[in-house]
């Protein structure tokens, strides 16, 4: 077995296996072939923000793979009440094969899989979203046919996406550029490893970062857990954005993906969206392959 905790801890060779396995339980989906590897077995969702995307992929992944999805809200857990996450992943540990965690401190998800026996997987920290970085380059491999020497230029907030393209890209052979306001660049740590680790340019600068780009990347300028900051924001972000300028200024045929969800006007306009909506909706699919990947590494390896 293994967790998924953050992307840091994955080797660019497990990155790719999970990558050809997503590429494969795809094409069996899409022909009608079953694949009941995890016949069995039990996953807990353990759901301290909202979600759609994650919960539904991981739901229907557990089912497409033989096994059984618990939602499990934390609002009606105990651990919402105060229960320590120690005890919490012991319990679990005695009635699920694995657990699948949306929470705002990495530190909890670290701990559960200290203290528990099973499968850990990250499904969105205030930290890292892995698992969203994996289904968005198996999209880039798709569209591009390669990852090495790519380059990924993400306009916008240095939150959790940000540190999780950052390592997974660079992981890959690809090179990233953040464009991103002063004082809201990505995490200290990920910038230090991407200084040892690959090619990484941080600047202001919107047009500098997307020359050469392959791939535009965009989130939401306030996070779950930021909404009293948001109108803040909205002032310091409004430039932020992948509009025409920020395409005109990429290769050609460049990419747009958004993890979702978008908020038009925002971080990104209604029309590049539109444009680029077979990239970005191929890319929400791919999270259902991508978890299902991450699913069958992280209980079978
Ligand atoms: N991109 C993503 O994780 O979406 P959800 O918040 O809907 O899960
Ligand atoms: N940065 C966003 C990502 C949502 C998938 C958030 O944490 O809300």
């Amino acid at each position: 077995m293994k967790h998924l905790l953050k992307l840091l801890d994955w080797s660019k060779e497990e990155i790719l296996e999970t990558l050809d396995l997503a590429d494969k339980l795809k094409a069996e989906k899409k022909a009608g072939i079953k694949h009941p590897l995890l016949e069995g077995k039990t996953l807990g969702m353990i759901f301290q923000k909202s979600s759609t995307r994650t919960r539904v992929s991981f739901e229907v992944g557990m089912y497409d793979l033989g096994g059984t999805p618990l939602f499990l809200s934390s609002k009606d857990l105990q651990i919402g009440r105060g229960e320590p996450v120690q005890d919490t992943a012991r319990v679990l540990s005695r009635f699920l094969d694995g657990i699948m965690i949306r929470t705002f401190d990495q530190q909890e998800v670290e701990d559960l899989a200290e203290y528990g026996s099973i499968p850990i997987i990250n499904g969105l920290t205030d930290f890292c979203h892995p698992c969203q970085v994996l289904a968005d380059l198996q999209t880039i491999r798709e569209y591009k046919g390669t990852l090495e020497g790519r380059k990924l230029c993400y306009i916008g907030d240095g939150n959790n996406m940000a540190n999780s393209l950052i390592v997974g890209c660079l992981k890959v052979g690809m090179k990233v550029a953040i464009a991103c306001p002063k004082g809201y660049e990505p995490d200290d740590s990920v910038v230090a490893w991407a200084k040892e680790n690959g090619d990484l340019l941080i600047t202001e600068d919107i047009l500098e970062a997307c020359k050469g780009a392959d791939v535009l990347y965009t989130d939401v300028w306030a996070s779950m857990g930021q909404e009293s900051e948001a109108a803040k924001r909205q002032r310091i972000f409004k430039n932020y954005q992948i509009n025409d300028e920020a395409v005109n200024a990429a290769n050609e045929n460049v990419m747009v993906l958004h993890c979702l969800p978008a908020h038009r006007g925002e971080e990104i306009t209604d029309k590049v969206l539109e444009e680029h909506a077979d990239q970005i909706f191929d890319e929400a699919e791919n999270r259902l392959h991508a978890q299902k990947a991450v699913l069958v590494k992280c209980f079978l390896d």
